[in-house]
């Protein structure tokens, strides 16, 4: 039993804005112009009488009430799939994560059966939820208006989920991640600056939310090498922060930390010398030698280059941190491999294993040379 209201169909009357021939647009004009309002990207699902699911890209989505919760989305009346949501009660909005392109571009194009091969669950009425999105509504259908070639929709969210996953953005017709407002230049313009270097941070900056959700509430961080050392250029929020001085900018120790030690095992030698011995200097205590003392860093630095990444254990609670920490960094790689970056992952001492085989720091070295590979691939 459908409880939606059906309207009767409005009958449009253009009102002569203006008769100047220097105002006129073609269609052309118009979409490049709504182009610039830049939206998120959903993939709007659901299933029919006969249950089969349905699904199509939209960027039409807004929201419309907060009480009632009520959201719009409208659909292109030549659409495939126009006949199952005119006749379905319901449909679930998926708003598409930063790294699911693939997933808008696969559900932007008509055929026979889209969902073999993505990753999903029945929602309310089967209409399919889609897996890692960065939210989700299921919605009961409550009205539909036309307009124009397009109809629209109006639904009453009944059921929803939301992760921390970064959503994806779309403008003048192109996909656009999206980055705090404060933090995004700074992000972009530090250390690195080709244009394939900076597609680069974008690709693994997008995957960094699904990551952190993956590995549970661990601090991550990607660096570059900058003009004063391995320099944090992004921080994914987490839920167990080990500090809340951790800024985009800061530098880090190339020997304390595991972030400058995976830059100094993996960058050429002459890059890193001069920082190396400057660190080493100001980390001696008095009753260290000086030989000794550098040894010691050089055997964790081989131990690195030996595992593929760099590590500290029990660091000092200091003014950064306020708690001991352990830390995992793993390299990132050009075609050429040149190292680019350094993901790394930060926690309190007694949340965070130090065996180097451990689940995390395997879980974050794998992604880490997957993300390379696809750095590669590009
Ligand atoms: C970013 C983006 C946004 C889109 N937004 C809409 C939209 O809001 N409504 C719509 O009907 N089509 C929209 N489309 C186009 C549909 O996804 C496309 O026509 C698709 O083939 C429809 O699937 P179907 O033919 O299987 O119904 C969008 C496409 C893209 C790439």
């Amino acid at each position: 039993m459908s409880t939606e209201t059906e309207l009767s169909p409005v009958e449009f009357t253009v009102p002569v804005v203006s008769a100047d021939p220097a105002d006129a647009f073609d269609q052309r004009q118009f979409r490049n112009a709504l182009g610039t309002f830049v939206t998120g990207v959903t993939v709007v699902t659901t299933c029919d009488g006969a249950g089969g699911t349905h699904g199509v890209t939209a960027n039409s989505f807004s929201s419309v009430s907060l009480d009632p919760p009520l959201v719009l989305w409208s659909q292109a009346l030549t659409s495939r799939s126009y006949p199952a949501f005119r006749d379905s009660d319901r449909f679930v909005i998926n708003i598409l994560a930063d790294d699911q392109i693939a997933i808008s571009n696969h559900f932007a194009k008509s055929r026979e059966d889209k969902f073999s091969g993505i990753e999903y669950r029945p929602g309310l009425g089967g209409a399919p939820v889609l897996s890692g999105v960065a939210a989700h509504f299921e919605c009961a259908k409550v009205a539909s208006f036309p307009g124009g070639d397009h109809v629209v929709y109006v639904g009453r969210v009944e059921r929803m989920g939301h992760s921390n996953r970064r959503a994806l953005a779309f403008g003048s017709g192109r996909y656009v991640a999206t980055y705090a407002h404060d933090l995004g230049p700074v992000a972009l313009n530090l250390g690195t600056s080709t244009p394939s270097e900076l597609e680069a941070v974008r690709l693994v900056t997008a995957a960094l939310p699904a990551l952190a959700e993956k590995l549970g509430g661990h601090t991550l961080c990607l660096a570059v090498w900058g003009n004063h050392g391995p320099t944090a250029i992004h921080w994914e929020p987490s839920s167990n922060p080990v500090s809340d001085q951790l800024r985009v900018g800061l530098v880090m120790s190339i020997t304390r930390s595991a972030t400058g030690r995976a830059f100094a095992a993996f960058l050429p030698d002459e890059q890193t010398r001069v920082f190396v011995s400057e660190d080493l200097r100001l980390s001696r205590r008095a009753d260290q030698d000086e030989a000794a003392h550098r040894l010691d860093f050089e055997r964790d630095v081989e131990e690195a280059r030996t595992r593929g990444y760099a590590r500290v254990i029990g660091v000092e609670p200091s003014p950064l941190h306020q708690v001991a920490v352990n830390a995992f960094s793993v390299p990132i790689f050009d075609a050429r491999g040149n190292m680019l970056m350094a993901l790394s992952l930060t926690s309190q001492a007694n949340r965070l294993g130090t065996d180097w085989d451990g689940p995390v720091p395997q879980a974050l070295a794998e992604a880490a040379w997957q993300l390379s590979a696809r750095i590669q691939a590009q």
